[in-house]
């Protein structure tokens, strides 16, 4: 139990990679505070997560938030505050919220690339910025701060400018921080999936899912319980000495 008597946060935990990780997170001992846009998805995550064990030693709160609003951002860390007063403090937080807009870029709108911009970096910017404060007030020791990126930030991806910029800003973002969060024991890392099996990918159609598998090593898309081991390794003291690192999960996917 690696994480027992930790605090997380997870952003877009109402679904997809996010419900994983939470789902994770929990079973290494952790209490999770579960974030996204949609309340009833989140309520639904700390479902299954009591489904799968009634005997937690940990409480888990699912909480609304629109990650783009500096508001909210406030309100939702307040919520937190109130609900786990007397517990632990806020130690390890995940960015995993994201939306795509895709259009090739001679189409696509303003509005989808301020859109995706908006909650993909900026929100990104503001949970973790919200985050660093705290930690460092409550003299957190072994914060850590997982990003949730994109090989697209990396290699770019056809009708992605926006959501490729959105991930490569928060690659830069990521690296930032580690450096100026490192002397105050607070880790951050982000990491690259490729094509991860969730209703974000689940808008692919299929003649196009099969193409892109030819250019996986590993022949198939990856599961969100994947990428959550390593999102749960880095949330964790058990990744202590690692900070500052931008790490693939994509099946050897080369295009
Ligand atoms: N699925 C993939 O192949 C893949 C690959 C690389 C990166 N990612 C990234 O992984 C993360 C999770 O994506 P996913 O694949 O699980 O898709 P998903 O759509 O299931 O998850 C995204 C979550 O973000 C939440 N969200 C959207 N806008 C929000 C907002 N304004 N405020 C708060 N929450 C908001 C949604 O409610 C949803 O729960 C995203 O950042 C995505 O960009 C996914």
């Amino acid at each position: 139990m690696s994480l027992a008597s930790r605090l997380a946060l997870v952003t877009g935990g109402g679904t997809g990679i996010g419900r994983a990780v939470c789902q994770q997170l929990a079973r290494e001992g952790a209490s999770v505070a579960v974030a996204g846009n949609n309340l009833s998805d989140c309520e639904e995550t700390v479902s299954t997560i009591r489904a799968e064990s009634g005997s937690f030693d940990a409480s888990f709160h699912p909480v609304e938030v629109d990650v783009s609003d500096s508001h909210q951002v406030s309100r939702l860390f307040s919520s937190i505050a109130s609900k786990f007063t007397g517990g632990p403090q806020l130690s390890a937080v995940v960015n995993a919220a994201g939306i795509t807009r895709d259009k090739n870029l001679l189409k696509m709108t303003e509005q989808a690339y301020d859109e995706v911009i908006k909650i993909n970096l900026k929100g990104t910017f503001l949970v973790s910025q919200a985050a660093a404060r705290l930690m460092v007030e409550h003299s957190v020791t072994n914060g850590s701060i997982v990003n949730i990126a994109s090989i697209t930030g990396k290699l770019g991806n056809f009708g992605q400018a926006n959501y490729s910029a959105s991930k490569g800003g928060v690659m830069s973002m990521t690296l930032t921080f580690a450096r100026e969060l490192g002397r105050h024991g607070i880790r951050c890392n982000a990491i690259l999936p490729g094509f991860i099996s969730t209703q974000m990918t689940d808008a692919i159609p299929e003649p196009v899912r099969e193409q892109i598998k030819q250019f996986v090593s590993l022949g198939r898309f990856g599961r969100p319980e994947e990428v959550a081991e390593l999102v749960a390794f880095l949330a964790s003291d058990r990744s202590s000495y690692i900070t500052g690192s931008l790490i693939d999960i994509n099946g050897g996917l080369s295009y």
